[in-house]
């Protein structure tokens, strides 16, 4: 079994910077990092989907890079529509053949048992929704064909499906269609990760189990009736997929631990 910690949306600022005068999102980062030490089955992989920082400045990547070498974790890096191609790939290390520059930061990760990890780049500079054009769409397909039987999970930051979260909707991904039906082509797919929501959601998107993580820094109001952009009170997030064989599944917790009880038949049946 492979276990995949995902980390969600950390938004960090520049060192000494607080969210909206509430929300420390640099040592809300570092609380999911250290899920990685912390945690009694070690993740085999830490992905990172998109808006790492928020603003996309050299100060923000300096101090998201400096967090992360602290920590130790090697994570694989995925574009948001927060993030800047050219200063993530400055300040993270990417994965040999993610492109350069300004160029969509897309890459395979080939894993033990002859699984993949397709992570795609939804982003298109100036805007907060996004876009999956032609070419990023025909790119997609190719690397599926390259290997039909191996088990995939695809990893990209704007979810390919509308949420019900009105005020999240209006940022959708052009182009989801389009991936619906590669997605139905491929059947090796096991499964969709995804960012940007800022709350745990699960849908399927041409017959694939497509899930967003919550933000390891804020998550958004489960608005359903229209009210506007809201955020909650909620800690900060992660997600953890297991990955048997074609199956995964998924699990959501607090970055922080919120303690535990046990109830008294438990209690009863131990004695
Ligand atoms: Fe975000
Ligand atoms: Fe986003």
């Amino acid at each position: 079994m492979t276990v995949i910690l995902q980390i969600s949306d950390p938004h960090v600022l520049a060192d000494g910077h607080v969210l909206e005068g509430r929300i420390d999102t640099a040592a809300r980062f570092a609380e999911a990092l250290q899920l990685v030490k912390n945690s009694p089955r070690t993740p085999d992989l830490v992905i990172l989907s998109g808006d790492l920082v928020n603003n996309g400045s050299e100060a923000e990547y300096r101090n998201l890079a400096s967090i992360l070498e602290r920590s130790g974790v090697h994570a694989l890096p995925v574009m948001g529509n927060h993030d800047d191609r050219e200063r993530l790939r400055q300040f993270l290390p990417t994965p040999a053949r993610s492109g350069s520059g300004t160029e969509p930061l897309q890459y395979v990760v080939d894993i033990p048992d002859g699984r993949r990890i397709i992570v795609l780049d939804t982003t298109e500079p100036g805007l907060h929704s996004g876009v999956l054009d032609t070419l990023r769409l025909e790119w997609l397909e190719d690397r599926l064909n390259e290997h039909p039987n191996a088990p995939t999970i695809v990893v990209q930051h704007h979810p390919p499906f509308a949420s019900g979260i009105g005020f999240m909707d209006q940022y959708g991904l052009d182009g989801a269609i389009a991936e619906a039906e590669i997605l139905n082509r491929h059947p090796q797919v096991c499964a969709v990760l995804c960012g940007h929501l800022h709350r745990p959601a699960v849908s399927t998107v041409g017959g694939i189990m497509t899930i967003t993580a919550p933000s390891c820094a804020a998550q958004v109001a489960l608005d359903l009736v229209g009210g506007g952009t809201a955020y909650t009170g909620e800690p900060g997030m992660v997600a953890w997929h297991l990955w048997t064989g074609q199956s995964v599944v998924s699990h959501t917790s607090p970055t922080v631990d919120l303690g535990s009880w046990v109830p008294a038949w438990a209690l009863e049946e131990r004695t």
